[in-house]
């Protein structure tokens, strides 16, 4: 399959939707929108390490206090309502219309040298689609750096299996559980990460692996099926990045686009709606229609 990298067009949002969900990946540089969501992450976490350079602060911090520091700038990150409003300006920047989405508050990821924290809050994803973790086929997922960002430590997606199915254990996941259970562990797992995170049981051939090394606010966007994880940070500068998700209504209510390539997670329904926000109005998801 070839997969295509769409550079700086917009296009209308049907024609995109399609795209994204068909395996192309759009690229959007630096739009106002997103370069002040990395402009704020950035002062959040400069100011819950309380350095100029919080990128380097984990060298000299214990890991327990590096973690709860990124407790910290997680929660203020994804809690505030600035970081909703400007995802409703992204949309809105990207020509779509804020009232036909939901959206999952955005997510703060801190990925420091993989031997000195690589669990819990700052879990380095093994290659999952996001199906495995419940999201429907139909998820739009958003990626974008906080700083400039080296190959070595982007996120990898291996775009040869969107619709090659890869043995997994998803069906031992439940998002239901997820959400109660296991989703508050994350800063109890320090040294090993115990939760059960969906894998890989079979080996992936990493021929097609594709790593974007954008600068701060440059956001890609790609379908939830794409086969995607962490690679491990060996450097001694920690990774920062931002990821959304969104949901086109219509598309809830036709189950439109739905490829299941190979995902046997339970617990979806109604549950995945559960952490999603109207993109107009903000109130939650499950209370709007
Ligand atoms: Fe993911």
């Amino acid at each position: 399959m070839t997969t295509n990298i769409i550079w700086n067009q917009i296009l209308t949002d049907a024609e995109r939707r399609e795209l994204i969900y068909s395996g192309n990946i759009f690229l959007i540089s630096a739009l106002k929108s997103t370069s002040k969501m990395s402009d704020y992450a950035f002062q959040v976490l400069c100011d819950k390490f309380q350095t100029n350079e919080p990128e380097t602060a984990f060298n000299h911090l214990p890991v327990e206090e590096f973690a709860k520091t990124v407790e910290k700038v997680k929660n203020e990150f994804t809690n505030s309502l600035y970081s909703k409003e400007l995802i409703r300006e992204f949309l809105m920047e990207i020509d779509s219309d804020p009232k036909e989405y939901f959206f999952d508050v955005p997510r703060i990821r801190i990925v420091p040298n993989y031997d000195y924290l690589h669990a819990g809050i700052s879990y380095a994803y093994a290659p999952h689609r996001d199906t495995w973790y419940g999201g429907p086929s139909y998820q739009i997922n958003h990626w974008m750096p906080v700083l400039p960002i080296k190959p070595e430590i982007a996120m990898a997606v291996w775009p040869n299996y969107f619709s090659t199915p890869v043995q997994n254990s998803s069906q031992e996941f439940d998002i239901t559980y997820w959400d109660k259970v296991q989703r508050k562990k994350a800063v109890e797992n320090i040294k090993v990460e115990s939760r059960p995170h969906p894998l890989p049981l079979e080996e992936i051939n990493t021929e097609s692996e594709l790593r974007i090394a954008g600068n701060p606010g440059d956001i890609m966007i790609f379908s939830a099926n794409h086969l995607h994880g962490t690679v491990p940070n060996r450097t001694n500068r920690a990774r920062f990045s931002i990821d959304f998700r969104t949901f086109n209504k219509s598309d809830i209510q036709t189950a439109n686009n739905s490829v299941n390539t190979d995902s046997q997670a339970t617990g979806m329904d109604g549950d995945y709606l559960r952490q999603m926000f109207d993109a107009n109005t903000f109130s939650p998801a499950t209370s709007s229609n």
